[in-house]
């Protein structure tokens, strides 16, 4: 008894002078923010077991990891996706929570943002997604995607933005800038190569050195040294037969030493798979192992992640040195300086009428124009408009897979038309159906099609006009992750619907909502498209504003339109190229994607990359570089005056390709080295100035694995699109001469 009394005694007055000289000392470095971040970080992991080091660098949930508790250091909160913050989740499955405080604002799909060429709205695009993912205590944000869009039939590129790397480059680094502004990570996606679903999980990626470099890569290295982003996730693929998860080339060489990264590589969910690879090769964080990160996860203890009790035992053997833990754990802890100790960040806001203002303007911005015969649209005030096809009253927020949002609202299509010209001048018909959105496109519909058709027919007959509202959707091998397009025409029979209501209906407009290209055998007889996006919370009050002529359609395509699956290069080169063979897929187009294709292959797309009709017209004139020469280290300066030459407000796009006159390696005949959006009123000229350095005139050569700019004659051409040119100037660059 009285041992233990004196014990006790003892042990609280060793508490008493622990707490006195913390307080007379302060805090324990780690936690004193007036020393440096490194200086904290590696006090933290000075004090840190080799065990908790261990817990730091796996999942110990669905979308969290665990922190280190004793040091109070915060678990990592994570959520998808790059249009909005997903829904809370179970913590071990796919399963969705079903809480009733975790909807969001759903922001049109990110070819939407692509598709407005605007980096100012990319910016408050991002500053939406990072409040609302302050306000969700989220720490990092698991987007935006920036992989090349290759093939049309891809399940992810409405995630993306597009088929050009320097709209991908200029969009999203003022996006990661808006959101990490909150204190929330974005987390860039998927590094890299993942330009199909299809095998997505095993499928060797075969591409040269000049397109890895001068493609696939350039939106990654931009969102990492221009946009600082503070994370980056793996892609399922593997390149040259190694995971990109854990791929030395790709992680360690790229992005961490020649790019400088200095923030947390994280899996994507279930994509590692190899302890010793992922400890080496640069895997800062293994989440969602054991999962196809979609539908099913099969519940595997987290201590037998591959960077988990394994890596452990491996270092306990002295087969791995415990440095390779502390330079993963020093990242982490860096992220969460930047975020969850970070005292000074925002709070975050939630559906804000902010939000939701960005929102209508991102898809109204977005939405191009592809066609408009005799001035068919806008809809003229007072006409019976006849308004069919499920995608004008479909929900398109949900599936899709990872990047599925719950949305506080979602105006349809047929809403926003309604509230626009007024119930009594729009009737409805379903026209087609689809199955669910979480399973196979080809689940029959729960109607008969039949009935749907005809009712349709009977419905555009008794109209002045028809705005058929159809496309793709988020279900199984549509725009959804996982798999991808089995063909390039509309699904659901919509094909032939169009025509049968063409047949008792001329005037019908098609407006397509979807992530891809899609067949249109029914062009020559319509006389107006458009090509929509998943346009969110403010889809059907963004597509009203363009459709009555309140504002004038300014999107331009940020991937082109083949007449038929074959014009495009992923598909000119048989199975190997898509979707490959035996899980290895032949980039044999090289360089020449997209327009790069058409243009050098002589191949004309049915709508061109950079399309996009206004109702007013545009007129380029004085074109002109500031200079006839410049060193390689120079910027040109260039200059154009655009007018506004008809009758309504509108916004054009102007758009700078470079070619080269004699290039030393091939290239493709013209390349986007600029673009600059302006806004005009009817007869309103302004000059526009777009600066290119010299340095982005490169191409990358892979014998000498180096960029280079050749002594040789450049063209600039201006143009409303990449095939409607309106205006050159000519340049030459000179290594002889004096950098100014
Ligand atoms: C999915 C997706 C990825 C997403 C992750 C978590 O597999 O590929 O983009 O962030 O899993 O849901």
């Amino acid at each position: 008894m009285e041992l233990r009394f004196h014990l006790r005694n003892i042990i609280s007055c060793m508490t008493l002078i622990a707490a006195f000289m913390v307080s007379v000392a302060g805090p324990a470095p780690y936690l004193d923010e007036s020393l440096s971040a490194e200086e904290r970080i590696e006090d933290a992991i000075s004090r840190m077991t080799l065990e908790e080091k261990i817990a730091m660098i796996h999942a110990q949930s669905k979308f969290s990891t665990p922190g280190c508790p004793r040091l109070g250091i915060p678990e990592i909160w994570m959520s998808d996706g790059p249009h909005g913050v997903r829904m809370e989740f179970t913590w071990d499955d796919w399963a969705h929570a079903g809480w009733t405080n975790d909807s969001c604002t759903a922001m049109p799909a990110l070819t939407c943002l692509a598709a407005t060429f605007n980096p100012g709205l990319a910016r408050r695009y991002g500053a939406v997604v990072g409040e609302e993912a302050r306000f969700r205590k989220k720490d990092i944000m698991l987007g935006p995607g920036v992989n090349i869009y290759r093939t049309p039939l891809s399940g992810r590129n409405f995630e993306y933005m597009g088929e050009d790397p320097l709209l991908a480059a200029r969009m999203v680094v003022p996006y990661i800038k808006g959101l990490q502004a909150n204190g929330v990570a974005a987390c860039l996606k998927h590094f890299a190569l993942n330009n199909q679903e299809h095998d997505r999980d095993k499928v060797n990626v075969v591409v040269g050195e000049r397109a890895l470099n001068e493609l696939y890569l350039p939106a990654f290295k931009a969102g990492v040294v221009e946009g600082g982003v503070w994370a980056v996730m793996g892609s399922y693929n593997k390149f040259r037969d190694t995971y990109c998860t854990h791929n030395d080339t790709l992680v360690n060489k790229i992005l961490k030493d020649q790019w400088g990264f200095d923030g947390v590589f994280v899996t994507d969910w279930g994509s590692a798979h190899d302890t010793r690879e992922a400890a080496l090769n640069g895997l800062d964080i293994e989440m969602g192992s054991w999962t196809n990160g979609l539908t099913w996860g099969k519940s595997n203890a987290y201590d037998n992640y591959y960077m988990a009790q394994p890596l452990l035992a491996m270092i306990r053997r002295g087969e791995l040195d415990e440095s390779v833990v502390d330079d993963k754990v020093r990242r982490i802890l860096r992220l969460c300086l930047r975020t969850n100790m970070n005292r000074n960040r925002p709070w975050g806001t939630m559906h804000t009428p902010g939000h939701i203002a960005v929102a209508r303007e991102v898809g109204r911005e977005g939405i191009v124009l592809l066609k408009n015969e005799k001035g068919f649209l806008p809809v003229k005030s007072g006409k019976k408009i006849a308004v069919i096809g499920e995608n004008a009253v479909k929900t398109l927020s949900i599936g899709g897979g990872s990047s599925e949002l719950k949305p506080r609202i979602e105006i349809s299509p047929l809403e926003g038309l309604r509230a626009r010209f007024g119930d009594e001048n729009i009737s409805f018909s379903l026209g087609y159906a689809s199955g669910d959105p979480n399973y196979s496109c080809e689940l029959p519909s729960a109607y008969d099609a039949d009935s749907l058709r005809l009712a349709a027919i009977e419905t555009a007959r008794m109209a002045d006009m028809v705005l058929f509202v159809g496309g793709l959707n988020k279900n199984y091998r549509q725009d959804c992750e996982g798999d991808d397009r089995l063909t390039y025409s509309l699904p659901f029979g919509q094909d032939s619907l169009i025509a049968d209501l063409l047949e008792v209906n001329p005037n019908l407009a098609v407006i397509i909502v979807s992530g891809n290209a899609v067949d249109m055998p029914w062009e020559e007889k319509v006389p107006a498209i458009v090509q929509s996006w998943y346009l969110g919370s403010m889809g059907g009050v963004a597509l009203a504003d363009i459709l009555s002529g309140d504002f004038s359609p300014s999107g331009k395509l940020p991937f082109s339109i083949p007449r038929r699956l074959e014009d495009c290069a992923a598909h000119s080169f048989g199975e190997r190229g898509y979707p490959g063979v035996d899980s290895q897929v032949y980039y044999d187009e090289g360089l020449l994607v997209g327009y790069r294709w058409h243009d050098t292959k002589k191949i004309p797309a049915r709508y061109p990359f950079g399309h996009g009709l206004s109702y007013t017209t545009f007129r380029y004139s004085g074109l002109e570089a500031d200079r006839k020469q410049y060193a390689p280290g120079d910027t040109l300066t260039v200059t154009l005056t655009v007018t506004n030459t008809g009758g309504c407000r509108g916004a054009e796009t102007v758009q700078l390709y470079a070619s080269q006159k004699n290039p030393r390696l091939a290239r493709p005949a013209k390349e986007l080295k600029g673009f600059r959006k302006t806004d005009l009123q009817p007869g309103e000229s302004k000059e526009i100035t777009i600066r290119i350095p010299v340095s982005d005139l490169a191409y990358y050569d892979d014998t000498m694995q180096r960029w280079v700019v050749d002594d040789d004659e450049f063209t600039i051409q201006a143009g409303s699109s990449s095939t409607d040119l309106r205006a050159k100037t000519r340049f030459r660059v000179d290594s002889n001469l004096a950098a100014r």
